[in-house]
């Protein structure tokens, strides 16, 4: 109910559509309450008085009242759509805002299909939890008030025993909704593990062709298929039950009604018009608490998907601002590492006690086996993790005092998979600083040995990107992301493998493209293959997430360790 509140709270800025809404609702609904007052008319003055003058009457209101209807209905329609969508728009931002300002660390823990639920089906959900219900519940309530008032001022007696079955029909809805509001939580979460697993299989399409998985991907489709679909029926079961049950016992209590209204007509305690006009409110009194039964199923289901929302807006985001964040100026490129210690999971130390200090315009290598830690080092610089212990500073600053932008925005990252967006070329370079003219992307691109195989693309700079940059090789798509830092111009640049998954020729071109991108900046290298790190002012050998060895390449190779090892399997058949 807190969480129900809070969604509330966004819809204050469109209190006063609101109230105008639920005045035209009442208004429309209370349309519904003068036919059966017709009936009465009807009954007592037209049929058994013969009264003429009151039948024109009746004619005429009947025309207007739903004149007046119509009316008020297109604007309570249009008015809580509007609330509606808007609040529902609202949401989704907020959503996105916080997605993006999550850590990497969620990133890592939690499936994109997973991410997507939240934003599309359960925010759908909290959609018409407020659209549709809101109209009904305001609806149904007026009714109900409406008929309850009507009734006891035709015969109090009579409307005490209809409303004796009121309580009998709360408690059936209450049992229910508590079993609802669980089987709807089991159908959203059943949901989520389909889109994730629909999200992998069809993003992973490749590999799943590759190794002729597709019966394999199609089981575990179908198993999560129909654990959602037992999910959706158990829910079915309990929704189906309620409307019979619920309707049940009102007609038990029409029964009593019929027979105790009978019994005053006939001893002249109630005209003939007004029993008619009573009952047909009485019967009609089921309506509103069937359906006002019916929100509150679809209430509790939506409350399960805003519990999850407001669950993840009030996820912690530790690596943020700290308050009084300062904005990190231009630096000059001075890293200092000290005594660094890091974990991913908070049991294994992917780095531990790691020190180092870079000079400005220094290149810097990293090489190790795989899982040392290596892209770990890469990942605390810009600070997508915390460390646990020790400190990073730039320039004498320590990264966790300044703003998260300015600090990112004085580093280039090159990674070895560049992803792209389904935008042109110039866009996507562009990526790399928002107000880069056009000849400045051009510029970059030339810098980046781009500029040729772009201009040879269908559209030259023009051209569209498919999803995930996949019609361009890996060496073009790297030459797009060394465009990228270019236009950047940041002072510090970490190259993960970026030439790791490319052929000699092609790793030539890059790499001259990365040694323009280099000068006269703080470079931090990983590489596998040496060849690339030979000039490196300082390199460091990590193992298991220590620096096991470092100096420069003659250094290395002098003190016969693991380093000059790793360069004699890898040059061995050069000199042979
Ligand atoms: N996002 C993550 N969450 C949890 N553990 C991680 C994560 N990324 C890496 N690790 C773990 O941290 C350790 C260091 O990984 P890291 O990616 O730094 O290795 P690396 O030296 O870059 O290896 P490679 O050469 O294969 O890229 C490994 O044991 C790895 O399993
Ligand atoms: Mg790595």
């Amino acid at each position: 109910m807190k969480n129900y509140r809070r969604l509330l709270m966004y819809m204050r800025p469109y209190l006063g559509r609101l109230g105008l809404a639920v005045f035209c609702i009442i208004m429309a609904s209370s349309a519904n309450l003068y036919l059966p007052w017709i009936i009465k008319d009807m009954i007592d003055k037209v049929l058994t008085g013969g009264n003429m003058g009151t039948l024109n009457l009746i004619a005429i209101s009947i025309v207007i009242v739903f004149a007046f209807r119509g009316f008020f209905y297109y604007w309570q329609s249009y008015l809580v759509s509007y609330i509606g969508q808007r609040v529902v728009a609202d949401v989704r931002e907020v959503m996105f805002r916080k997605f993006q300002r999550m850590p990497m660390a969620y990133f890592d823990k939690h499936q994109t299909g997973e991410t997507m639920s939240y934003v599309t089906n359960d925010v759908a959900a909290v959609q018409s939890a407020l659209v549709d219900n809101l109209i009904d519940l305001v609806t149904e309530s007026a009714i109900l008030i409406g008929s309850i008032a009507l009734m006891l001022y035709i015969n109090w007696k009579m409307t005490l025993v209809t409303l004796i079955t009121v309580p009998m029909v709360g408690y059936a809805m209450k049992i229910f909704g508590r079993k609802i509001k669980r089987s709807g939580t089991l159908i959203q979460e059943k949901m989520a593990d389909i889109t994730s697993l629909l999200q992998e299989s069809i993003s992973s399409i490749r590999i799943v062709k590759s190794f002729v998985r597709e019966e394999y991907e199609i089981q575990r489709f179908s198993v999560e298929n129909n654990l959602n679909f037992d999910a959706s029926m158990k829910n079915a079961k309990l929704t189906s039950l309620l409307t019979p049950t619920v309707e049940f016992l009102a007609a038990v209590g029409v029964t009593l009604i019929v027979w105790y209204g009978g019994y005053e007509v006939i001893h002249g305690a109630m005209t003939p018009g007004s029993l008619v006009a009573f009952l047909t409110y009485a019967v009609n009194l089921a309506n509103p608490v069937k359906r006002l039964s019916r929100i509150y199923g679809k209430m509790q289901q939506a409350m399960a998907a805003i519990d999850r929302i407001f669950s993840v807006l009030d996820m912690d985001e530790p690596v943020n601002d700290k308050p009084d964040a300062k904005t990190l100026p231009k630096v000059r490129g001075h890293v200092a590492i000290d005594n660094v210690t890091f974990s991913y999971d908070g049991q294994h130390n992917a780095l531990e006690n790691v020190s180092f200090d870079v000079k400005p315009g220094q290149m810097i290598a990293f090489v190790g086996p795989s899982g040392a830690g290596k892209s770990t080092i890469a990942n605390l610089i810009p600070r997508f993790y915390d460390v646990n212990d020790g400190t990073i500073k730039i320039d004498g600053v320590d990264i966790r005092d300044v703003t998260l932008k300015s600090l990112r925005e004085q580093i280039g990252i090159v990674p070895q998979e560049t992803l792209l967006f389904s935008t042109t070329v110039m866009e996507n370079i562009r990526y790399g600083r928002l107000d880069a003219t056009d000849d400045e992307v051009i510029a970059a691109a030339k810098a980046a040995n781009a500029d040729d195989f772009i201009k040879n693309l269908p559209n030259g700079y023009q051209t569209q990107i498919g999803e995930r940059g996949l019609n361009l090789s890996g060496g073009q798509r790297q030459r797009m992301a060394i465009a990228r830092a270019m236009l950047k111009n940041p002072q510090i640049l970490i190259l993960d493998e970026a030439t790791s998954a490319l052929d000699t020729e092609s790793e030539k071109i890059v790499q001259s493209a990365l040694d323009e991108l280099m000068r006269g900046r703080t470079s931090f290298v990983i590489a596998h293959r040496l060849s690339t790190i030979f000039a490196a002012d300082q390199i460091f050998v990590i193992d298991k997430g220590k620096i096991c060895e470092h100096g420069t390449h003659q250094e290395l190779l002098k003190l016969d360790g693991v380093y000059s090892h790793l360069y004699n399997i890898q040059f061995s058949n050069v000199r042979d």
